[in-house]
This record gives structure tokens, sequence and C-alpha cells, in this order.
């Protein structure tokens, strides 16, 4: 981490403009940006905060595909939904942007034409997937197929989001169309490579500078760069129509790798922002890039967005990439194609001035070194017992009894008891406390700390009883009211980076305008004489009612599910009986129909010790002259039983979605034998 900076640009990762944000995006990466920068710029720090929507690549055009509209029509929505959530929960970017600005095509393509000019890519033409129904190259989420690494069997052709891994569609065991559903065939096409294998040693020496990065993501690209081969040339083009054409000789057709061009969006949005001085942000030894990010972009920001600048040159290299884990929504991992999530914009309908509480509930249980779960009644917690009993229970005792006792007018400190210094001291040492979580990026510790300056004035108060203490030593209640405000206005100072909204609302009831970080570092912000605003409740309750509505949501989610094909788990049966059943694999020799049926077909298969003859009912699934010398699974000790006149000698397993459409169990890995046993 660089130690002498003048000035930080932080990016948030470019969310895709294919769907709602979510609960799951504000956790791990928008929240804990929003909280740091705030911070930085509280403490006077020159920082700027930069995002946009990422508007090209696969995940778009599938979007559109499904909703029968344009990639256009598709990215418009999103950006603008994601946009107004964001600003909803007061993620303070200085600029949010999109891909399909014209100064980010400008950006990407100048980048990618100032790296080929230096012949950093290597062109190669190489056998990729194509789907010959859908008359296209099969890139990136195109094409699914079970991950060579994790065994994941819905890994994507670019990542693998079991295990994070990255890889290319080539690597994919089983893969298959996602435009289709068909088996895709190897086709040649030219595209332009990052070989980073060559670029290995350089990625290593720069990555060994920041061991000192939170261990999820050093422990994550160390293992990158150890693990197999090490690193494997990347393509950073694509044969799609949708993104940034590629602005070279023979790029015809072709477009920028999303990959490529998403992070170049952190320089265009910059651009955009600073049109005068983008440079000196991006540029300069003496500028801190950070990039926030969810741990599924690791290796984008790590290593081959680090190795893009490297190799473009001129640019400053990630100083630090705070990744955080994955949040899970009630113990199950948060879906956006399953509905299982909380999504921002229902989450503002639902809480309309609740913004913080959920800003709060995220920060104290952010996952920031392991998956973590949210659960409506922690979050119920976190507000009940947390912000409303603890802080809003405090400032709220201090106004009431500032405005029984002295009409709103703050009263003077006299003589400070050996306790009251011991608060005094307590207060003015949490500013460099949650600012020293914060630096390392421990937002949960920040919160706590934060939440210790409420505890401590709740105690103070208790202690003190000035509510009794009034009748006897009017004095000395003065200088305990006194401390009891300068605690609520320092807990306004610090509360800024995590609960805007409250921290605004409580500096509007003081009657003071915002405080920087430093005046925290002081116990006298409120002057004697200073006027407050008539007492209001910082919060109300979160009652079960309302917790209960999202709680019937989630579960007619899961009722959904349920009438939608996934049928109920049988009776539970005994390892004995199931180990009774003998599941071989088995190669198909030869297929053909069976006259006078549309379902059936007959297979000769080779199970390893015998050959034999097996009736399937697949006939409308596949075709015979697709299926020889497939695998498959068979349950070979099935009671023999004739169909249609032909003695079927066992069964095929088969999976079946939701349309009743059944597809073959296969082994995943391609190094099983026939009569391989299966349990
Ligand atoms: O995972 C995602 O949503 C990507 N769109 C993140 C891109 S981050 C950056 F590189 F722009
Ligand atoms: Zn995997």
């Amino acid at each position: 981490m660089k130690k002498n900076f003048k000035r930080t640009l932080v990016t948030a990762a470019l969310p895709y403009a294919n769907g709602p944000v979510h609960i799951g995006h504000l956790a791990g990466c928008y929240l804990p940006a929003d909280i740091y920068v705030r911070y930085l710029r509280s403490a006077g720090k020159d920082v700027r905060f930069i995002c946009g929507s990422d508007e090209h690549g696969v995940p778009i055009t599938i979007k559109a595909k499904k909703e029968g509209v344009t990639p256009q029509a598709v990215v418009d929505k999103y950006h603008s939904m994601m946009k107004s959530a964001f600003e909803g929960f007061g993620i303070s970017f200085d600029i949010y942007s999109r891909t399909s600005s014209k100064t980010h095509h400008e950006t990407a393509s100048g980048f990618f034409k100032q790296m080929y000019e230096k012949g950093s890519f290597t062109e190669q033409v190489t056998e990729q997937y194509f789907d010959e129904q859908a008359s296209q190259f099969l890139a990136d989420r195109y094409i699914m197929g079970t991950c060579p690494k994790c065994s994941n069997p819905d890994a994507y052709g670019d990542q693998c989001e079991r295990c994070g891994s990255s890889l290319s569609p080539t690597e994919l065991i089983n893969p298959r169309s996602t435009l289709s559903g068909a088996k895709p065939v190897l086709r040649q096409t030219k595209n332009w490579f990052l070989p980073l294998d060559k670029l290995q040693p350089k990625i290593k020496a720069y990555l060994d500078q920041h061991s000192d990065w939170k261990p999820n993501v050093y422990g994550q690209c160390k293992s990158w760069l150890e693990s197999g081969d090490g690193l494997q040339p990347r393509a950073m083009t694509r044969d799609l129509d949708w993104g940034v054409p590629v602005p070279v000789k023979g790029g015809e057709g072709k477009v920028l790798y999303v990959w490529f061009d998403a992070p170049i969006g952190y320089i265009s949005a910059s651009k955009e922002l600073l049109p005068e001085n983008w440079e000196d942000y991006w540029k300069s030894d003496d500028s801190r890039l950070i990039h926030f990010i969810g741990k599924d972009n690791i290796v984008f920001h790590c290593i081959i967005f680090p190795a893009m600048l490297m190799e473009h040159g001129g640019f400053v290299l990630p100083d630090n990439v705070p990744a955080n884990e994955f949040l899970n929504l009630e113990g199950e991992k948060i879906s956006t194609s399953r509905n299982w999530a909380v999504w921002l914009h229902e989450y503002l309908f639902d809480f309309k001035d609740k913004q913080d509480s959920l800003r709060y509930a995220l920060c104290a249980n952010a996952p920031e070194s392991k998956d973590n779960d949210f659960t409506w009644k922690e979050f119920q917690t976190r507000h009940n017992s947390e912000l409303v009993a603890i802080f809003g229970n405090f400032v709220n005792r201090s106004l009431v009894l500032t405005h029984k006792f002295y009409s709103g007018i703050v009263p003077s400190a006299n003589t400070y008891t050996k306790h009251d210094l011991l608060v005094l001291e307590e207060l003015t040492a949490a500013p460099d406390k949650i600012a020293k979580a914060l630096e390392e990026f421990k937002f949960r510790e920040a919160l706590t700390e934060w939440m210790n300056v409420a505890r401590l004035g709740n105690k103070y108060l208790a202690d003190s009883e000035p509510w009794k203490l009034i009748k006897q030593d009017e004095e000395r209640v003065k200088t305990i009211m006194n401390i009891s405000l300068q605690i609520c206005c320092n807990l306004a100072i610090l509360a800024e980076p995590f609960i805007p909204f409250t921290s605004a609302k409580l500096f509007g009831l003081l009657n003071l305008s915002p405080l920087r970080w430093v005046s925290a570092k002081q116990s006298n912000n409120l002057a004697q004489g200073h006027s407050i605003h008539k007492d209001e409740l910082l919060f109300s309750k979160i009652e079960d009612a309302e917790i209960q509505v999202q709680l019937d949501k989630l579960s007619a989610v899961k009722a959904a599910r349920q009438n939608t094909g996934v049928k109920p788990v049988k009776q539970e049966t005994s390892f004995d009986d199931f180990s009774k059943m003998d599941i071989r694999v088995a190669t198909i020799l030869s297929a053909e129909l069976v006259p006078k049926t549309d379902k059936l077909m007959k297979l000769q298969l080779d199970t390893g010790f015998d050959k034999r003859t097996v009736v399937s009912g697949i006939a409308q699934w596949y075709k015979p002259e697709n299926i020889v010398g497939q695998k498959v699974c068979l349950l070979a000790n099935l009671a023999p039983r004739k169909i249609k006149g032909i003695e079927s000698q066992g069964m095929i397993l088969m999976a079946e979605n939701q349309d009743g459409e059944l597809s073959f169990v296969l082994p995943s890995k391609e190094n099983i034998q026939n009569g391989a046993d299966v349990k």
C-alpha cells in the first residue's frame, strides 16, 4: 500500500446492466466503497469515486434475447434503474457513467490500438465453439459446461462462479450452448490474445509487492499463479456483434472482450468527470488506485487489468483491491435468475426512509473475510436493538433533557470530574480508532468502534443520572448535559460514512452545518449558548409485521419454485436399499428408432463387462446419429423387461427439466471408463 500519495481514485465494479441491483451487490462492493470514500472526503483527502454500468458482454445480449428486445433497450432500462437505486442508498459516486458512451468507445478502442501497435497481443487462429443452430460463435456466457477445476456442472465459458477460476470455453467438460442447448462444434476463427503466460513474471513481481492485500484476495491471486501451468494466454477479442468494435485490420465483425473494455470504463468515466486533469489520477506516481469489487472479479482486477495497464504503459497500477466475499440470503445463495434476492429498488419502496438501517445492517454483517448470511430477523434486531436502542436512545435522551432543562440552549461545561475526563478522552480517541480500521478496510470493526461511542454516551447518562441530580446540583447537570451533547455531535460526524442520512438529520437537530472528521478529535464543537432544534426521534422501530411482509415475499418465491417443476423430495430411503442399485458408466455403440413409436430408441451399450440392449424413451430429445459414442449412466441390475417386443436390459439415467425434457446424466470427466461404478 502506497504511503506517500496525494490523491486517491476509488472505483466500484461496473455492474452489468442486465438486471436490478440487490443487497449482495450493496454489501459486497458499493457500500464499503462508499463508506471509504465518505471517510476520505470527511478527512479532507483528495478522492474521486468512479462507477458506471457495464453495458457490453454476453449477459446483456442473453437478457435481450430472453426479453425479446434489443440489447440497447436492456441497458437503457437497467442503467437508469441501477443509477437511481444507488442514489437512493446514498452511494456517492462522483460519476456514474456507462460503457456505451462515446468517450468509452473511443478510450477502449484507443487503448487496444496502442497495445496492438506495441505488439502486446499475439494473433492466433484457434478453434472456438460454434452453435450451428444459432449460427454463432459461443463466447463466455453463451457456453456452459463442467468446470475442469471443481466439477461445477454450470460453469460459464469465461469463469466458474463456484471456484472463481477464469476459464476458456475449450476447457469446459461437456460444453453446451446456452442459446440452443445444442452440443457445439469447433470452428476456426482469428482472435487477439494477451500472452499472460509470458507476462507471468511481471505479474508475479507486482503481486509480490502487495502481500499486504486482504488474505482472501492475495491468496486467490497466488493460487492462480502457482496452480497447474500458471497463467495462460487469454483472448481479448470475441466473435460477437455487441460491444466495442475491434479497431484493427482483420477485426471486422468482432468486438473487444467485455473484460478488456469494462475496466477501461474506469478510465473513460474519469475522463468524463475530469476532462482537464483525469491523468493526475491515472498517471502520477503519487496517485493511488483502489478497486472495490466482489470476489468473482478478483482475477480480472488483480491480474488481467494490471497486465493490460503494464503492457499499455503510462498508468499507475491498482494499489489495493479490497474484494469482499459473497452475501447469502436466509441461508441460500443470492440468485438473480432464481429471484432469490432483496432488490434495492423494492427495499426503497417498502422501507421509505430507512436506507441507513440497511446500510448499517449490511456493514455490521459485511462478508469481509468469509461468505455471510443476511436474515430479515437479524436486520430487525440490528435496527431495533442497536440503532434505535443504543444510538437513537442516547441522542433522544440528550436532546429531550436539553429542551426540558434549558429550553434547547447548550449549557456551559463547568468543572470536569475524573469520570468526565475519562469519557472525553475516550470520545476524542474514537476518530483515530475508526479511521485506522477504515484505512485497513475493516468496515465491521470501524462500525463497532462508532457504536461504542454511542454506548459510551448511554452509559455516561445512565451513570450520571442528570434527571435525578437536577434537583440537587444544577451546575453539575450543566456539565453532564454539555458533555452528552458534544458526544451527540461527534457521533454525527463519525456516523457520516456509515449512515449519512441519519448523520445529516442529527446535524439538523443540532442546528449545525456538517463538520469534518478532524472536529471529532475535540469535544467542544457545540458552543455554550448554541440553540438546538426541537427534539425529534432519529428512528422509528421496525415492527414484526414489516419483517413478516418480507419473509412472506421470500416464501412466495420458494412456493413459485415448487410450482414450476421442482418436485418434493421422496420419502427417506436406507443406504442399504440405495446400495442394491448397481449403476455403471457405459458407452452407446449404436442407436436406432423403435419402429411405430415416437419416443423409444433401441440402444446397444458397451458396459465394460458386456454388450447389451436397452430401450430408452429418449427419441424426442436426441437423434440416433448424435449419440453414438456418448457416455451414459446405466442402472445395470434392473430386472430385464420386454418393451415393444425388445428385451431391455437396464435403464439409462436421465435428468428431467421443468418442461419434461430429458437429458443424459453424465460423468463430468472424460477419463471414466466403461463399467465404472456410479455411487
Ligand atoms: O461482475 C460484473 O458485474 C462485471 N460487470 C464487473 C465489471 S468491473 C469492471 F471491470 F468494470
Ligand atoms: Zn470451478
